[in-house]
């Protein structure tokens, strides 16, 4: 990593903490790698994300079923899987220093590079997180924390056919919690232990694999156009044979240009029936449709988009992330797209000891509020200071209250974000004019 693409993490992990959008889990005890939580604007903002794809990938269309799984997994699933197997990375340990780093991370494998140390042989090092259930901690009792959200789509294929009878093609998604005892938590958001993924299983019959691929492809471009991720930074990769998960016939990476090196956003893969088929076997439940078309029984295949929620808000933020000069004062903005924003509106009173001024705004932002939610009153500080507080976290509009106001009747400025441009506006236009925006 460069100086400069250093200084540009650090100040988006230190903008993330000082206005409330991401901190270390806790952090009053030192932290644990790997962690984080998420503060007001940070949790707004994830929502947002969440919502949106919510909408694209489930209920905008006519062929999907979400649901929500459990997080803590019975073993049987993920053996079944290949999880318990094959879930895992090489692990390379310097026998000086201790230190354990990924195999593929590194770019000499005998020498450690933290202390020169020698590095001892690569082993396998399993990254799911167990936990037993019930009072025995023993094998029967042992049950894993999901590494992936697709397992729990899998195991309720029956029940959606059984309940819904829908036809194929058609898609089960979720948004949820899973786990991975990364070897290397690091970056920020970009790799931690606890993630929230955004999954689609897409069941097709075979021959329509690679029509039902492209499909996916284009909605995974669109949804990083629409959330606001610089599209110009993210670029497709075909993931090699030997790179690939054990149950990937094809994957395509979205990588995203991250200011440590071009990593993986997002991942879409062709699962073919292996989960369906190994499932079937190791339940002994038939997870086969029945196809009324050809009468006949048919495993179904499954293609997968998969997106991470704690990359998707670094990629934005990194694509939000601006520096400029306004009134010949430097400024940070976030440039988020009015539909991601946390805050969508923030109303000012010009000067706070002024009641008829604060009477006012605060009537304004009881209209907005009720009609947007996300919408904040701020009378700290000179107005100045607001403006570029508002501006570090993204808001979208600053409303404010002046004499003219008052004594004029001329309605209210409304500052523009990205330019500073300020325009009056009346207040029974306000609502119109932003709601046409988000
Ligand atoms: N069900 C398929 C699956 O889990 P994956 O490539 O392992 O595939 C999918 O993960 C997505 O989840 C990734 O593209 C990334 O966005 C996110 N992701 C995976 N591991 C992560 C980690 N340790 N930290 C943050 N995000 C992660």
């Amino acid at each position: 990593m460069t100086e400069k693409t250093q200084d540009l993490m650090e100040k988006i992990v230190s903008l993330c903490k000082r206005r409330g959008f991401v901190y270390p889990s806790f952090d009053i005890y030192g932290g644990l790698s790997g962690l984080f939580d998420y503060g007001p604007h940070g949790l707004a903002l994830k929502n947002n994300i969440t919502q949106m794809w919510w909408k694209q990938f489930v209920t905008d269309r006519e062929d999907m079923y979400g649901i929500d799984s459990t997080i803590t997994t019975k073993k049987e699933v993920l053996q079944a899987s290949g999880h318990a197997r094959g879930f895992a990375d090489m692990l390379s340990e310097c026998e000086k220093c201790k230190r354990r780093f990924r195999a593929d991370h590194l770019s000499d494998r005998q020498k450690c590079p933290e202390c020169g140390g020698k590095l001892g042989e690569a082993r396998q090092f399993y990254m799911m997180l167990e936990t037993h259930l019930g009072a025995a901690e023993d094998e029967a009792s042992l049950a894993y924390l999901r590494p992936e959200t697709a397992q729990g789509i899998f195991t309720n294929l029956k029940n959606i056919i059984d309940s819904f009878h829908p036809d194929l093609p058609f898609g089960i998604a979720q948004i949820g919690k899973v786990f991975r005892n990364e070897i290397a938590p690091r970056d920020f958001l970009f790799r931690v232990r606890e993630l929230e993924q955004m999954e689609v299983e897409y069941f097709i019959k075979q021959e329509d694999w690679k029509h039902a691929f492209e499909m996916w492809q284009k909605e995974i471009h669109r949804f990083i156009e629409f959330v606001g991720i610089d599209a110009k930074k993210v670029h497709e990769l075909e993931v090699a044979d030997d790179d690939r998960a054990h149950y990937s016939k094809r994957t395509v990476d979205f990588e995203f240009e991250f200011p440590f090196g071009l990593k993986e956003l997002y991942g879409l893969a062709y699962r073919t029936d292996y989960d369906l088929k190994n499932h079937t076997t190791a339940s002994t439940v038939d997870l086969s449709y029945f196809d009324e078309e050809t009468k006949e029984k048919i495993t179904p295949h499954v293609i997968e988009p998969s997106l991470g929620v704690g990359r998707t808000i670094l990629a934005v933020l990194l694509s939000a992330y601006t520096e400029d000069e306004l009134g010949g004062e430097n400024r940070i903005y976030l440039k988020l797209s009015p539909k991601v924003a946390p805050v969508k509106v923030a109303v000012f009173p010009l000067l706070k000891n002024k009641p008829e001024l604060v009477e006012k705004a605060r009537e304004i932002y009881k209209i907005l509020k009720k009609e947007f939610g996300a919408v904040v009153f701020d009378d700290n500080g000179n107005i100045g200071k607001r403006y570029r507080r508002q501006d570090e976290i993204g808001t979208v509009w600053c409303v404010t209250v002046d004499f003219e106001t008052i004594e004029q009747d001329t309605g209210v400025t409304v500052r523009d974000r990205d330019t500073g441009i300020q325009k009056r506006m009346q207040i029974t236009e306000l609502v119109d004019y932003i709601k046409s925006q988000i």
